[in-house]
């Protein structure tokens, strides 16, 4: 004991990785439990910055154990990338450190062709996903004809499985679609080639935790995603095919409910979408722009995985308090309130005109009903106590409790490491 989870309250993107890289300092072990290398953070640690989308951010603590659950699709082509790449810069990424449980789905380039394809045969824009193969890795594993990461036991194997289907792939791209497919030549030999490398972090992810959490050691789960895009309480059809929410924590790792001690939400202080679907409170023009920020900096609103620019508007409390339901929140962490400096009134939508929709699914059609609440110029960057906020940004803050039905532990006020206020609400 304990289990902390940590789980996006909106549509990805929240900062995540950022709350999980300061929790990690506490935790013996950081399992990621959904997704894939659709996910992406950017974590800057001792002068130094890493883009990491499949391994959590808790690598970079020297003493933090890693792993990557059950739940997950992982391309290995990309984990052995990003295991390269720490490692050629003095991070131990090791078997020691780093474990991948047997029950992952592979995700190959059948995948990705696949993703590709299905997003040009969508109406309209599509879905606007990452395609990254994260739908079709996760169709494969529901029609329970998937590519367990356990099969990389036996390298040969593995690699015969993934070049048929690569080549099935290749058919049904080639001939119904007239798409350029993925070249089976040579992939046997390739992710044999994988499969021989990632074959000893293969582990029962699900029995690690049990017996870490059993010695009394913590453990951080971090989902990848938000509520809003998860595949069964989020805008349907308009999300990812997994589930970031706190069931696909405890399904995704292989793990109890007993042992969850803490359940933090993270909510950006304005909402922020990538990809197609509704957004209520979308705002368009300069202020979209105002919130979205020009792209010179690392965290202004474009996309870490796609570069795509993100679409933004005010906070949505009708939507974080049905995260805060539905993931049995025990707390939050909201995320660039020092983005709002200088803008007043601030907007928050409390509900919409016709009531919550039954189904997220149906949220194109509600309008929101707001509550304005002042401004403040003071730039916060600096700010690390809260009772030095200015009185308007706590009042911002005890509506965002209020709406949510949690405390507000943690705030953050910049990009670096410190800039974060600790209300220690539950310490
Ligand atoms: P997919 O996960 O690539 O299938 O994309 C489905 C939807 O989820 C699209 O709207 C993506 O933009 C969105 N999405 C997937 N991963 C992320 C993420 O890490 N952050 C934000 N949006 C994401």
């Amino acid at each position: 004991m304990p289990l902390d989870l940590v789980v996006g309250t909106q549509w990805g993107d929240e900062g995540k990785g950022r709350i999980v890289d300061l929790l990690a300092a506490h935790a013996d072990h950081v399992a990621r439990y959904n997704g894939g290398d659709n996910a992406g953070h950017t974590v800057t640690a001792g002068g130094r910055t890493f883009q990491l989308h499949l391994i959590p951010s808790g690598i970079i603590h020297p003493h933090v154990g890693c792993l990557l659950g059950g739940g997950m699709v992982i391309n290995p082509a990309r984990l052995l990338a990003e295991i390269d790449d720490l490692s050629a810069r003095g991070l131990d990424v090791s078997p020691a450190r780093l474990l991948v449980s047997s029950a992952a789905h592979i995700l190959t380039p059948a995948h990705i062709a696949r993703d590709g394809v299905e997003e040009g045969l969508r109406p309209g824009e599509g879905l606007g996903t990452t395609r990254r193969g994260i739908g079709p890795a996760y169709t494969d594993k529901v029609a329970r004809r998937g590519i367990r990461a356990g099969a990389m036991r036996d390298p040969a194997a593995f690699g015969r499985a993934v070049e048929a289907q690569t080549l099935a792939a290749a058919s049904w791209v080639e001939q119904a679609h007239h798409r350029p497919a993925p070249e089976p030549a040579g992939i046997a030999a390739t992710y044999a080639g994988y499969a021989e490398r990632l074959r000893p972090y293969l582990a029962d992810v699900g029995a690690t935790l049990a017996r870490a959490l059993s010695a009394g050691e913590t453990v951080l789960a971090e989902g990848a995603q938000g509520t809003l895009l998860d595949l069964d309480h989020g805008t349907y059809p308009y999300v990812t095919s997994s589930h970031p929410t706190v069931g696909g924590a405890l399904q995704g790792l292989g793990v109890g409910p007993r042992h969850v001690r803490r359940v933090l939400g993270v909510a950006k202080a304005f909402q922020t979408r990538v990809g197609n679907g509704p957004f209520p409170t979308e705002l368009h023009g300069a202020e979209a722009d105002r919130l979205r920020g020009t792209g010179a900096n690392p965290w202004d609103e474009f996309g870490t995985t796609t570069g795509r620019a993100r679409r933004c508007g005010w906070l949505d409390g009708a939507l974080l308090a049905y995260a805060s339901r539905l993931n049995g929140l025990t707390e939050l962490a909201v995320t660039k309130l020092d983005i709002l400096s200088g803008l007043d009134p601030l907007y928050i939508a409390t509900g919409y005109r016709a009531g919550a929709p039954d189904d997220l699914g149906d949220l194109a059609s509600s309008v929101p009903l707001y509550a304005d609440s002042p401004g403040w110029t003071e730039d916060l960057r600096a700010y690390r106590r809260w009772e030095a906020l200015p009185p308007a940004a706590r009042r911002y803050i005890e509506r965002v409790e209020s709406l949510a039905g949690v405390p507000v532990r943690l705030i953050s006020v910049g990009p670096e490491r410190e800039q974060i206020i600790d209300r220690e609400v539950l310490a």
